[in-house]
């Protein structure tokens, strides 16, 4: 195994997630019907994802608000994993990761996710202004209290990621990585070495790599599409097309859907536990959760490799 499985107390974490911050609808995605929703959770369950990732900013709680009601009677089958660190000041996100900040959040979680547990707690984005092991230090004190079962980190690159462990063990790290955004590779790597494992994030590079936008859309300016994942004006969206090109051509040479083999290719890169795919409804949860049976040939993965942007972040 190239990779770390992610086992929090004996469960064994669903190599597809479902990410939900599309789910939480808001300004970043745009409305999602509830109905819908609640079906996409059915959906991917039944796929047999047991991991759930979501965070308090996804629809600012709506996303957890409705897990919590979407899991009732289910939750001890599920992995659930939600974020602190990002809070809305006066309607916009800003870094918290104050220790007793940390709580307070940790605690509105479980309220709105209706449990008493959560299985993987993570720093959803350094704070500037406090020292990452120092809050880290305070969900290693969640853990002790039993109020998380894990402790996780987003958006760190590895010398961070080296220093945390230090003084607080980790159990995943969840960072991007696609055929759009090769950046952490270096991160996936440490993790196998450490055995923490890793998620990627942003996989079907918002959705684009689907295949479904061959014009470039008109999004809101708000939307996730345009000020976070960046594939969708200018040069880079041609960039994006003459990769996706590559993904729907072996689909259509495999019979899969496209989301399906741009998923696999990241399954398949070393020291990759798992992807937290996002979906939007129940048919593009099934679709990504047949990913996992999904084995890239190596002539396979090095036709898609060959378009990779190898740029690093820091
Ligand atoms: N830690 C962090 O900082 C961080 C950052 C970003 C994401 N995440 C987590 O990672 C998860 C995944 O990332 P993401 O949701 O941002 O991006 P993604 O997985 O790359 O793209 C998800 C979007 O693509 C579209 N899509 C999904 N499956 C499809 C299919 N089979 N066919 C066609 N379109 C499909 C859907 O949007 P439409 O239907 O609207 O097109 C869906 O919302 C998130 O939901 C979240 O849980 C974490």
């Amino acid at each position: 195994m190239n990779f770390a499985p992610l086992i929090i107390q004996g469960q064994q974490a669903s190599r597809i997630g479902l990410g939900t911050w599309a789910l939480g609808g808001g300004n970043d995605w745009g409305p999602t019907e509830q109905s819908a929703a609640v079906e996409t959770v059915e959906a991917a369950l039944a796929q047999g994802i047991n991991l759930i990732d979501t965070a308090p900013v996804y629809g600012d709680g709506t996303a957890e608000r409705l897990l919590g009601k979407a899991l009732t009677g289910r939750r001890r089958h599920v992995l659930l994993a939600t974020k602190c660190g990002i809070v809305l000041k006066g309607g916009r996100p800003d870094h918290d990761l104050r220790a007793e900040s940390i709580y307070a959040q940790c605690d509105a979680s479980l309220r709105r996710l209706q449990t008493d547990y959560i299985d993987l707690y993570q720093i959803h984005w350094p704070d500037p202004k406090v020292p990452l092991e120092q809050a880290a230090q305070a969900l290693a004190r969640l853990q002790e209290q039993g109020k998380i079962r894990a402790v996780g980190l987003c958006n760190v690159g590895v010398e961070q990621l080296r220093l945390v462990c230090q003084n607080t063990p980790v159990a995943c790290v969840q960072n991007p990585f696609s055929l759009l955004d090769n950046s952490r590779r270096d991160v996936a790597q440490f993790c196998r070495e450490n055995n923490i494992a890793f998620y990627a994030y942003g996989a079907l590079g918002g959705g684009i790599l689907s295949g479904k936008y061959r014009q470039m859309p008109n999004l809101r300016r708000c939307d996730a599409r345009r000020y976070f994942y960046k594939y969708y004006f200018g040069t880079s969206f041609e960039q994006a097309q003459t990769v996706g090109r590559r993904v729907q051509e072996i689909a259509a040479q495999r019979g899969v859907p496209a989301s399906a083999v741009a998923l696999a290719w990241v399954l398949a890169q070393e020291g990759v536990s798992g992807v937290l795919a996002g979906a939007r409804s129940a048919a593009q949860a099934r679709q990504n959760s047949c990913a996992v049976q999904l084995v890239l040939s190596g002539p396979e993965q090095e036709f898609l490799s060959t378009t990779v942007k190898t740029e690093k972040a820091e």
